[in-house]
């Protein structure tokens, strides 16, 4: 480890030395030694089009020429304005104002403040949150308080009270999600009715839990969800920083469910992998109670660098880029499931799972499964020895390529993880 570094997510006591990248071009990635590695899993989830796309990357150098940082308070630009409509026009009617700032858990900070700070303004107090068990919403103390997990668990003390829910996750061939759904509607509802005024809003992962291991639900129980939520006047927030952008195989998965969420948290693909942005857009309904002569009613949030102009012509560029893949991340789902089905009979896999581009199974384990089972650690050492980005989380195996993957490539990928998966003596 180099004696400078604090790296994240890293024992740096037990963990490998990390490896050194060169460049990094499409899916490949350039080792300082000359290997190459095809990033399976587009880095932490943010590379859609690949590393180092021509497009984005000329979007910033004009950028950086004209205008590459000005306060935006007092001042507007026009990428901001541009970005901001062009992700309006994709967003289910009724999101229509964004508020930007620059990391995934700052988007779902501004949701919570947005969405606490409504009811105040409206002169309600509601004190917490709903959320799904297994949530994960980022690193800052509220993104923590609303997906306790092992993460957050030297914080427990910190953080603030938020009522869960189980979530209700299901695979290929699952004969049971519907009846588990059904009691967690049921619970849902007898809360509500009880005490549906404690909560200023329910967040949540939309189709697809990513850090604690890929769980998905399906479409239709979220509608039902969210339903019985907005019966009960809860803010309906979609954390969609991870689903993003054709993630789940439509531009958000709020289109992809036919859901209409009160504020939508968004970071990672924005701009295309390239700068640190994040976005919270909500309802005018909810931006309407922050309208106001009243200077407290006021959201007093900001940071440095929100709407950076350089992050907002890499997501304009991105934007396009995205545009012209629809049918690629429409499609990749099929690709998946027709690779998926090999593995259906394998006695090391279960619980295989698929959401437009995201691709998951669980692999039979001996110990506890979870983050912290090591099997993570051997398989991502066998992957790199291929020549493949993967980085389990604890045993659940996943795929995130980016849209660029040629054919070629992704059968490179299942071949990859089938040789390894054979090659995995005892299953820790
Ligand atoms: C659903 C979700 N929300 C929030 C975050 C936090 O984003 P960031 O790491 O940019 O703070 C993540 C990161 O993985 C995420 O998956």
């Amino acid at each position: 480890m180099h004696p400078n570094l604090w790296y994240p997510y890293t024992q740096a006591k037990t963990a490998p030395e990390p490896l050194k990248i060169k460049s990094a071009q499409g899916i490949w990635l350039q080792l300082e030694d000359d290997r190459q590695i095809m990033d399976c899993i587009s880095s932490w989830w943010v590379n859609l089009h690949g590393h180092a796309h021509p497009k984005i990357a000329e979007a910033i150098y004009q950028q950086a020429k004209t205008l590459e940082q000005v306060i935006f308070a007092g001042f507007t630009h026009d990428p901001a304005e541009q970005l901001a409509e062009k992700l309006v026009s994709k967003f289910p009617t009724g999101l229509t104002r964004v508020f930007y700032s620059d990391n995934g858990s700052t988007a779902v900070e501004v949701a919570l403040k947005m969405a606490y700070q409504y009811w105040i303004n409206l002169g309600q107090k509601r004190s917490t949150f709903l959320a799904f068990e297994g949530a994960y919403h980022g690193d800052t103390f509220g993104a923590m308080s609303a997906g306790k997990s092992l993460f957050t668990e030297a914080f427990t003390d910190l953080l603030f009270d938020v009522d869960y829910l189980p979530f209700p996750e299901t695979y290929i061939d699952d004969r049971s999600a519907i009846e588990r759904e059904q009691q967690i509607l049921a619970s849902l509802e007898k809360k509500l009715s009880q005490d549906g005024d404690r909560y200023a809003g329910f967040i949540l992962e939309p189709l697809v839990q990513g850090a604690s291991g890929m769980r998905m639900c399906r479409p239709e129980f979220l509608q039902n969800l969210c339903c019985i939520a907005q019966r009960f006047n809860l803010l309906v927030i979609f954390d969609e920083v991870m689903t993003g952008f054709g993630r789940t195989g439509e531009w958000f998965a709020c289109a992809k469910t036919s859901i209409q969420p009160d504020i939508i948290c968004l970071s990672k693909g924005l701009t295309g992998g390239f700068l640190p942005m994040a976005v919270t857009a909500c309802s005018e309904q909810i931006y309407d109670a922050f309208y106001s002569d009243n200077p407290a009613k006021t959201l007093y949030h900001g940071h440095s660098y929100a709407a950076n102009p350089l992050g907002c012509a890499a997501a304009l560029a991105s934007f396009e880029l995205t545009q012209s893949s629809e049918p690629i991340f429409r499609g990749m789902e099929a690709n998946h499931t027709e690779y998926l089905a090999k593995f259906k009979t394998h006695p090391k896999v279960e619980k295989i799972r698929v959401a437009g581009t995201i691709a998951a199974m669980d692999l039979v384990t001996t110990h506890e499964p979870g983050y912290l089972n090591t099997i993570s650690l051997d398989i991502r050492q066998k992957a790199i020895a291929k020549g493949l980005l993967l980085r389990p989380l604890g045993n659940v195996l996943y795929l995130m390529p980016p849209y660029c993957i040629a054919d070629e490539e992704l059968a490179i990928v299942y071949q990859g993880i089938e040789e390894i998966l054979n090659d995995l003596s005892t299953v820790a």
